[in-house]
């Protein structure tokens, strides 16, 4: 990109309203030449997302992927050209070969979640950057031979947390942690109430076994948040949650689904700082929330997607501070096209800081040990959810 002032925007360099500059005219319509190669390894829902949002972002394109499920690849395909289109894709029959092609920088890893220890394992051999998908491991010690052989690392190997960059928890971060807008933060509350996992390539989503359990599968984000708003390190973890109403009579392969769709946990950090999460996956939306309370205020900020129709608030921070300093309700949104890219615009950022980090510029991506850290709670909570008790977190590692 152009070190120009102006304020740029992908919306003119991807519109094809431009088509008729001359190349040699382009300046705010200039389409950035990328300069990175990323191999996408997995081409499922999420694969798909990394594929449109790494051409999006513009520094990078896709030079080939790896799934060994012909309808991901097709489906592959047809998002890269719809992306790029006339631009190549190479489908590579190994994951060794998608991992060691010597014209690529970059491995985004977006397997299902029990086949990261193995993806990592090989992909790590190559010594290219890599970002994985979270939750990084389904076991505590998967996780951290993952932490091990990331610290070992000489390229970047950054973990998929995007949560904390959708534009309301950005904003909520910056209020909580840096501007200190509700003074020390004493209370966390967490909550996420969506529809039920959706369908996945062999169903790994519905087995523990395959996905970690429920709460670590999907809530790592969640633990994530939690940790990072607590700035500190969890002791104990207590979880009471069911099968209540989800795939009671899902069944893959003979094997019968034993995910949690309901649970609340209730986390004490070292710090003395109380979290709780409750989660919901059979409400016909998805909506999630996190309220921090402090010993100066009390901060919201929350995210739905109802499907109703009409001009309806899509996000939402509110920071009261009663009488002592101003309070205020807003709307952090990113611009359609950007949010319209996957999961509210956070992956759009989370490429931008990949490509950051392989530049070498700071960025605040999740560390790998934060990624761990966000196993941790939800095994934690997976275990307690089963034995019914709160379960010390020295205890586990
Ligand atoms: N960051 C997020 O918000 C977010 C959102 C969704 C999914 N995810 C994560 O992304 C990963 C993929 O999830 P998904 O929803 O795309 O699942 P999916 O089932 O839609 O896709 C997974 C793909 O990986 C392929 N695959 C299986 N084993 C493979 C292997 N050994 N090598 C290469 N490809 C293989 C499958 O054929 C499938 O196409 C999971 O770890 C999941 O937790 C993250």
């Amino acid at each position: 990109m152009k070190k120009g002032k102006e304020i740029r925007s992908r919306f003119f360099s991807t519109s094809s309203i431009f088509n008729y500059i001359p190349d040699e005219d382009r300046y705010l319509s200039q389409v950035e030449k990328p300069e990175y190669k990323f191999n996408i390894i997995g081409t499922g829902i999420m694969g798909q997302e990394h594929i449109r949002i790494t051409i999006l972002e513009g520094r990078a394109t896709v030079r080939g992927v790896y799934d060994p499920n012909p309808q991901s690849v097709e489906t592959a395909k047809q998002t890269f050209a719809m992306m790029a289109p006339g631009q190549d894709l190479i489908v590579y029959d190994s994951l060794e070969k998608a991992c060691n092609d010597p014209e690529v920088d970059g491995l985004i890893i977006c397997t299902p979640n029990y086949t990261h220890i193995d993806v990592v394992r090989i992909a790590s051999q190559s010594g290219k950057h890599i970002l994985l998908e979270k939750p990084m491991a389904t076991t505590i010690p998967d996780a951290a031979e993952i932490t091990r052989i990331a610290n070992d690392y000489k390229a970047v190997f950054q973990i998929g947390l995007q949560y904390r960059y959708k534009a309301m928890y950005i904003e909520a971060i910056y209020e909580g942690l840096k501007r200190k807008s509700i003074g020390d933060i004493k209370l966390i509350s967490i909550m996420e109430h969506r529809l039920p996992f959706l369908d996945k390539v062999s169903q790994w989503n519905k087995f523990s076994r395959f996905s970690g359990g429920t709460l670590v599968e999907k809530c790592c984000h969640y633990f994530d948040l939690m940790n990072l708003f607590a700035q500190s390190k969890p002791v104990e973890v207590y979880a009471s949650g069911s099968m209540a109403v989800n795939f009671l009579e899902f069944e893959h392969e003979k094997r019968k689904s034993d995910i949690l769709d309901n649970a609340f946990v209730t986390v004490i950090y070292e710090n003395n700082i109380r979290a709780s999460f409750n989660l919901c996956m059979f409400a016909p939306m998805f909506y999630e929330e996190i309220v921090l309370c402090g010993n100066e205020g009390r901060l919201k900020a929350w995210e739905c997607e109802d499907y109703l129709p009409g001009p309806r608030l899509k996000t939402s921070l509110e920071i009261m501070r009663g009488e002592g300093n101003p309070s205020r309700v807003s709307t952090p949104y990113y611009p359609t096209y950007i949010e319209a890219g996957g999961h509210n615009g956070a992956t759009y950022y989370e490429h931008i800081k990949f490509i950051d980090n392989i530049k070498g510029l700071q960025t605040d991506t999740a560390t790998v040990e934060e990624g761990f850290w966000s196993i941790v709670v939800g095994a934690a909570a997976e275990k307690s959810a089963k034995q019914g008790l709160p379960v010390k977190i020295r205890d586990l590692i």
